[in-house]
């Protein structure tokens, strides 16, 4: 008991000690500081050789600057007033901040910022103030900060820029917009720029033009908006984007001029979320550097055999949820550094035989083709993807495998083919599983595997078997194999393991034997029995 009352007494003192104004090294010469009221108290603890200050009012009772000069502040360098509370800046702001680099001030409740607060030509490189409420930033403020590497004007509401208002930031590489209220933007030259993020603004008619005078532009992020067009000819206003990302917007098209320009240097481009309807060919042909493409969350339903052509740097390919139908012949052709492809939730039906075309494409590992409407993969369809490791066919409406497609697939790992109408696996197609890891068959129409050989799946560990009207004497085989092989089987808050649903049916057959005869199966009307306990 005496124990008990040290450890909450301890507690206790600690919630208070916090309340308690102080400030404390935190590490090197940096400091925290708790619960001040004014830049005045600051100065009362500051000393020469303090670096930098984080102030923590732990009650939210904000921070004030009122109009007194602070000559012992002059030399701190950093400044972190996010966890303040909020700030009131008199008139002075940080004019006295001379040696300021950093400064952080986030969630400190500003609805402005002036050009007064700050010395002329201060040397702040890293300005923070995300999570206000500016709604303007001021080509005169930032004419005071001509030394500013990194801004974040985030969470703001800021609805207008002043036309060359960043222009006098020479420096600058980082420019943070998001979230605010932004309709027309017009950011002006700036040499240096690199990074811009205008995402979840209310961005409409948007014009490369207006993102003239960054010759030096690498990422533009424009996620969440409202645009519904894309001018053409990216890459003569901005030739060094790297990337762009123009997720989550309303685009309904993809123009190929969109991409005119000197020789574009793009390696990844989100399109994710818009409103596409059709790839023409050759639509990236431009883009051979391109290393990600995401496409998915559109209403593409129709792709020319030559839509991606020339992506020969394309690694990643993103075009699940879409309404594709049909895949063209070759259209994944000659993509020889594609490692993933994902075209789950489409509504494919078939699979071409030379929809990989016939050159070997090495780097593929990942190919997810679930959640679609597949009844038949033609047996020459993965012959150009010996090199895959995973393959998701879960939740589409096979009735059979057939030994051609898997034979060439000799390093796979992962294979799903759960929620299908499976009826039975052959033995030559499970024999061929040599490096088969995972293996997902739950939730077919199986009632029992082929004998299974002691070297079969030698390197499975994991297998999801339930859901299948397994007869239970074909499955107390398969278990006890699976034990003797440590492959787990079992799921922990399965209805079908903790005895909800049920995993087999009692079959009337001689000596309990496990019958392995289709015909048989279907004449003892196993699955219906199944489906109806
Ligand atoms: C402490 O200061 C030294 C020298 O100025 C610097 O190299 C080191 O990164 C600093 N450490 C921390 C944690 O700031
Ligand atoms: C400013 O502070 C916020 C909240 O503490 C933090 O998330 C953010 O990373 C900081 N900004 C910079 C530039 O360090
Ligand atoms: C604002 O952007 C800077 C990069 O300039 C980043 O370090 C910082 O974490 C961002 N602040 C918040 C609150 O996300
Ligand atoms: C956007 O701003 C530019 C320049 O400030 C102006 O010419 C154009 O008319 C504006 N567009 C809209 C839709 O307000
Ligand atoms: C693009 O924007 C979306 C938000 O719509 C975000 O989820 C995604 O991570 C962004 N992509 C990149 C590469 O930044
Ligand atoms: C793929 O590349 C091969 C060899 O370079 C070429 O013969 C074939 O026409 C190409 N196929 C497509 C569809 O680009
Ligand atoms: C395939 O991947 C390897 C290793 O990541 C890489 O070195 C190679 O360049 C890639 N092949 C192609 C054609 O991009
Ligand atoms: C493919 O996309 C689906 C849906 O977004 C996702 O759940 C799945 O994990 C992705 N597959 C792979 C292999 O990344």
């Amino acid at each position: 008991l005496q124990q008990v009352i040290v450890l909450a007494w301890l507690g206790y003192s600690g919630v208070y000690a916090k309340d308690v104004q102080e400030c404390e090294l935190l590490a090197n010469q940096s400091y925290i500081c708790r619960e001040l009221e004014s830049f005045e108290q600051l100065q009362q603890y500051v000393q020469d050789d303090w670096v930098a200050v984080r102030v923590v009012n732990a009650r939210h009772t904000g921070l004030e600057n009122g109009d007194e000069p602070l000559p012992k502040l002059r030399k701190l360098q950093q400044l972190d007033l996010s966890q303040s509370g909020g700030l009131t800046l008199g008139a002075l702001g940080f004019r006295d901040f001379a040696a300021l680099q950093q400064l952080n001030l986030s969630h400190c409740q500003l609805e402005q910022l002036l050009a007064k607060q700050f010395a002329a030509a201060a040397p702040l490189r890293n300005l923070d103030v995300s999570h206000n409420d500016l709604q303007l930033i001021s080509s005169e403020l930032l004419q005071q900060l001509p030394n500013l590497v990194y801004a974040n004007f985030s969470n703001n509401l800021i609805a207008e820029l002043q036309l060359d208002a960043f222009k006098s930031l020479k420096q600058l590489l980082y420019l943070q917009l998001d979230t605010n209220e932004l309709e027309n933007v017009t950011i002006g030259a700036n040499a240096q720029l690199q990074h811009l993020h205008m995402s979840n603004n209310n961005l409409r008619d948007f014009r490369w033009c207006q993102l003239r005078g960054l010759p030096q532009l690498r990422e533009l992020h424009l996620h969440s908006n409202w645009l519904e067009q894309l001018d053409s000819g990216i890459f003569y206003a901005l030739p060094q984007l790297r990337v762009l990302n123009v997720s989550n917007n309303n685009i309904y098209a993809i123009e190929r001029s969109l991409f005119l320009g000197a020789e574009p240097q793009l390696q990844l481009l989100d399109f994710s979320s818009n409103n596409v309807k059709q790839l023409e060919d050759y639509v990236f042909s431009k883009l051979g550097r391109l290393e990600t493409l995401n496409l998915w969350y559109n209403s593409i339903s129709s792709i020319g055999a030559c839509a991606f052509r020339q992506l020969r740097a394309l690694q990643t390919l993103q075009l699940q949820g879409n309404a594709i139908a049909v895949l063209p012949a070759e259209l994944f052709a000659n993509l020889t550094a594609l490692r993933v492809l994902n075209l789950s939730h489409n509504k494919l039906q078939q699979l071409g035989a030379h929809v990989f075309g016939s050159t070997l494409l090495r780097n593929l590992s990942y190919v997810d083709l679930s959640y679609n409407s597949l009844q038949q993969l033609h047996a020459l369809a993965f012959s150009s993807l010996p090199f895959l490791l995973e393959l998701r066919l879960q939740r589409n409406k096979l009735l059979q495998l057939d030994i051609r497609n898997f034979a060439p697939l000799r390093r796979l790992q992962l294979l799903t083919l759960s929620e299908n109408r499976l009826l039975q696996l052959d033995e030559d197609v499970l024999s061929t599983f040599d490096k088969l890891q995972l293996l997902e068959i739950n939730n077919n129409q199986l009632s029992y595997l082929p004998a299974l050989a002691p070297h079969y799946l030698p390197h499975l560990q994991h297998i999801q078997i339930e859901g299948n009207p397994w007869q239970c004497s074909c499955l107390d085989e398969l278990t006890s194999w699976l034990h003797q092989r440590q492959v787990v089987y079992t799921r922990a808050g399965s209805a079908y393991y903790s005895g909800q649903k049920p995993l087999c049916v009692v079959t009337p057959t001689p000596m309990q034997q496990c019958l392995r005869d289709l015909l048989a199966v279907q004449a003892l009307g196993i699955v219906q029995h199944y489906e109806q306990i």
